[in-house]
């Protein structure tokens, strides 16, 4: 058993956890949840227990703060505030790993700078504030005394120290304040701050952040201890600095961003088109009430000349704006950036390979495409030796001395490499592929379009009852759908009302598809009808469709090998535009904009929140720069192109709800499980063997569990999440502002209570790291092989009724009819390159369930919610081993058989590289 307990998919009552030696099992709540304590004591007693000591403790304390030979200090006596302690604070900083000549010789003038006053300058704030003044109780002004000395130490980190004077009754230090007088930022990993005798030992300060001059910023930078604080429990010396910070963070709504600002704002995506280069680049405003879309980072780009709505682009190389923290780090700038240069070797140089020779433009056979992994493609740029010498050896894409550009073998060749011509794997990828969650239970037959009938024409499908009544084992379609034997890939309606545009592009073809399947005994899928439809030609007629059924000679084999490479292009559309892109991506964005203007860095929730978010708005401004962009690559190497945008609006619009975004709950909305309390994560699935959603409950029920626990240690009772109002103003901004277009909506779940909260961190836990990671991470190992997966389709079937010349030329020549239908060289080869880059895990790639200190200074200082994470991280390692088990257990025909890839998408850890497996803690590429 891997797994047992009584736990609904929406339990109301967080339960506890005890632990067996091979199973998780789960008991009732804690005690002190069972008999709460008056509300007082309650809190009084958490404090204790996470080492947050109330101010009259520290007040008590005071006289052992005495150092020896102070006057007065000794004795137990009461001091005055005259008396003086020392205090020493140790900052650790980071140094960049490659700076450029001008950069060092700018760190030099620096430390001489420095030696002559113009240095880094700290203040120390106590929690407490001065009986007398009712300020904060502070430190004087003190300098970093050793920076100049050390600045040719060797290694990436330097400590730098300063030492403080402070009175006697100064208390616990709560904040630490920098003001940077050099002429250069510097990234200050952590300061600890120890000595005197202080009560609580040393305090340490997580700082992560770059610490911008004073010139570029001139308000001081603060930084507060590890403590996490409700807004309510602030220590009073703290309290303003909290909402000054908050303050700052949220800026004024004006002005254009400076890279090194750190303001998180809010906008519309105008910045997708570029209309002065041509009216082919306009591209519709996304997010406002024409056209609902979550909002994005501001960045407060002048308009564009054309289009005064429209922002003005940032042209690569230069950076969009993120706020400076949120900017890659060193080392993932560096396998980012080498990412870009093989895209530039694969945008570039075959487009200027396919201008230079017409005959490059299709693939002249299927070992044509097998060369692009064996022998390479030859390159014939003068550039090639620059961009070659910054392509570190150990990339996927190398190239020889020759000149040739090579790719790795996609996983889904590696082990069968005739697999994508069975039926087996394309129904095994709806449910253990790089899009796994589109396969419905099929409850109505035939199946009916929502679309307005007066435009789209009849809504039921043409699929019948005689088309699939030879392939369910002897049952009615009724019989089928009652035992839910029947499922269906159902993209009619997200395609059909952008067909007429996409197909009057030359090179563009597209049908809006269904695929029915049957679901076999051995607890696998089979494809039994694929429906194509096109628009009708007058609004209200009928549709033109076509229904295939699985082949039995050579011509429908052929033309069941196309259908089904249409619908794997439409599929791959969805999982871009809408599954991956949008509901994970794009969704997230408004939460950890608000997240940052709201929730103080000492919230616990922010700190809960905290890995869930890095890279984020990153690699979110770097897809508006260059891949949903007009003509960016998902437009070029997509069949949708210019209508990319608008077809994940429409899903935005009309699907999207964030109630529905966990996984259990989408389960049963796609109906592949019904509720069922007696199973261990309270829904039964209705295929067994789903390997996204078996490995998928198994963490999401790991994050579900830790997040209760760790959200129960801070709120007791409704009252407190009521009463929180840093956490309502971040959840009703995230609905308000970041998906205003939206904030009407019913279905938005409520903040009134521990249990509402736990559920929507949960949710954005699961989208940030695994339902993430199992969209994003087999784009190549799984997609890199086009004919298996077309992104893009060029021909429509071949039509004996309407063009017998073509029909003529398919039976004469099936294979050049098949790939001339398929992405030519120039659209596979950069579709390659750019997917085999978004599945790269980084060298500083954090995972699922790892430690979560940085820099040796531990995330939180509650002694509790770290031992609930060591829980947790207990809790994700044994869902890999059990995901390791699943994938040698036979009887698991979807992931485990002759040639068939284990499904490892969700196995949380991973080494860095394109690996196919492992589950960082967020949206990070
Ligand atoms: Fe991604």
């Amino acid at each position: 058993m891997e797994l047992t307990g009584l736990r609904g998919a929406t339990a109301a009552v967080p339960a506890r956890r005890c632990r067996g030696a091979s199973e998780l099992c789960f008991a009732l709540p804690p005690a002190r949840l069972r008999h709460p304590l008056p509300r007082e004591t309650q809190q009084q007693g958490r404090r204790r227990r996470r080492g947050v000591k109330v101010v009259a403790a520290i007040s008590e304390e005071l006289p052992r703060l005495a150092s020896p030979g102070i006057k007065g200090g000794a004795g137990g006596e009461r001091r005055s505030s005259r008396e003086k302690v020392a205090l020493r604070a140790a900052l650790t900083v980071r140094r960049k790993q490659k700076e450029d000549i001008k950069e060092a010789v700018a760190g030099h003038l620096d430390a001489l700078w420095d030696m002559v006053g113009r240095n880094v300058v700290l203040e120390l704030i106590s929690t407490k504030i001065h009986p007398r003044t009712k300020k904060p109780m502070q430190s004087g002004r003190v300098s970093i005394k050793d920076w100049c000395q050390k600045r040719g130490a060797k290694g990436e980190h330097v400590v730098y120290t300063a030492e403080f004077t402070v009175d006697a009754d100064f208390g616990e230090p709560g904040a630490i304040t920098v003001a940077n007088r050099h002429n250069r930022e510097f990234f200050l990993e952590s300061i600890v701050v120890e000595g005197g005798e202080l009560p609580c030992g040393p305090v340490h300060f997580a700082c992560h952040s770059w610490v911008q001059s004073t010139r570029e910023l001139p308000t001081k930078r603060v930084f507060f201890s590890n403590k996490p604080y409700l807004p309510s429990e602030t220590p009073p010396g703290l309290t303003e600095l909290r909402e000054k910070e908050l303050k700052d963070l949220r800026g004024d709504g004006t002005g254009v961003r400076k890279l090194s600002d750190r303001i998180y704002d809010y906008a519309t995506y105008n910045d997708l088109g570029n209309p002065d280069r041509g009216k082919e680049f306009i591209r519709p405003i996304l997010g406002g009430e024409k056209i609902p879309y979550p909002r994005r980072c501001r960045t407060g780009r002048p308009p564009t000349d054309t289009k005064m709505l429209a922002e003005s682009r940032v042209e690569k190389p230069h950076p969009i704006y993120v706020p400076r923290d949120e900017a890659f780090e060193e080392l993932k700038q560096g396998a980012f950036s080498s990412g870009r240069l093989r895209a530039v070797l694969h945008t570039l140089i075959p487009s200027l390979i396919a201008s230079i020779s017409a005959e490059t433009h299709n693939f002249k056979g299927f070992h044509h495409v097998d060369n692009l992994y064996k022998e390479g493609l030859r390159l014939k740029l003068g550039l090639q030796e620059h961009l070659f010498q910054k392509i570190p050896l150990v990339q996927k894409i190398q190239e020889s001395s020759e000149g040739m550009l090579r790719y790795d073998t996609p996983s889904i060749l590696s082990k069968d490499k005739f697999a994508w011509l069975r039926d087996d794997l394309f129904a095994r990828q709806a449910v253990a592929g790089i899009n796994p969650v589109n396969i419905e239970r099929l409850q109505v037959f035939p199946p009916v379009s929502k679309l307005d009938p007066a435009i789209y024409g009849p809504p039921e499908s043409s699929v019948t009852e005689a088309h699939i009544a030879g392939h369910l084992n002897g049952l009615t379609v009724q019989q089928a759908m009652d035992e839910a034997k029947l499922f269906i890939m159902d993209y009619h309606d997200v395609y059909l009302p952008f067909l007429d545009r996409i197909n009057a592009i030359e090179g563009r073809k597209a049908y809006a598809t269904r695929t029915i399947f049957f679901l076999t005994q051995a607890g696998t899928l089979k494809p039994i009808a694929i429906e194509l439809s096109l628009p009708p030609t007058q609004p209200g007629e009928a549709r033109p469709s076509k229904v295939m059924t699985p082949p039995c000679d050579a011509t429908s084999n052929w033309l069941w090998m196309l259908a089904k490479a249409h619908v794997s292009s439409n599929d791959a559309g969805v999982h871009q535009l809408v599954n991956h892109w949008l509901r994970t991506h794009a969704t997230m964005e408004p939460f950890i904009l608000a997240a940052h203007r709201h929730l103080s860095a000492m919230h616990p929730i922010f700190k809960l929140l905290h890995p869930h978010m890095r890279y984020t708005l990153e690699i979110n401004a770097l897809a508006r720069q260059s891949l949903i962009n007009a003509d960016g690559v998902i437009e070029s190497c997509f069949t949708p192109g210019p209508v990319s945008g608008e077809i994940s609006a429409a899903y935005y619009r009309n699907h999207w709800r964030f109630d529905l975004e966990g996984l259990p709950a989408d389960l049963i909305r796609r109906g592949v499980a019904v509720e069922d309390a007696t199973q261990p994560y309270g829904i039964r699935l209705l295929i067994d063997d789903y390997p996204y959603a078996n490995d998928g409950l198994l963490l999401w029920s790991a994050i579900r569990s830790w997040v209760e626990s760790y959200v129960q240690l801070y709120y007791p009772d409704a009252r407190t999440v009521q009463s929180d109002l840093e956490l309502q103003g971040w959840y009703h901004e995230s609905i308000h502002v970041g998906h205003g277009d939206l904030r009407h909506e019913p279905w938005w779940p409520p903040l009134s209570t521990p249990a509402d909260l736990a559920s929507i961190l949960t949710t954005l836990v699961w989208l940030a790291s695994a339902q993430h990671a199992a969209l994003n991470f087999g784009q190549y190992p799984l997609g890199g092989y086009v004919p298996n997966r077309p992104p893009l389709m060029r021909r429509l079937l071949p039509d004996l009724e309407r063009d017998s010349a073509e029909y003529a030329a398919f039976l004469a020549d099936p294979h050049g009819f098949f790939l001339n239908a398929m992405p030519g060289v120039l659209e596979a080869t950069k579709f390659m390159a750019v997917v085999d880059t978004l599945s790269t895990h980084s060298p500083d790639e954090e995972y699922l369930g790892e430690g979560r200190d940085e820099g040796g200074v531990p995330w939180t200082a509650d002694e509790e919610a770290v031992a609930a994470h060591s829980m947790f991280a207990a809790d994700v390692r044994r869902a890999e081993e059990i995901i390791e088990r699943r994938n040698v257990d036979h009887s698991r025909k979807n992931r485990c058989g002759a040639g068939v890839l284990p499904y490892e998408l969700l196995a949380p850890s991973s080494p860095p590289g394109v690996t196919c497996r492992g589950v960082p803690n967020s949206i990070s590429i």
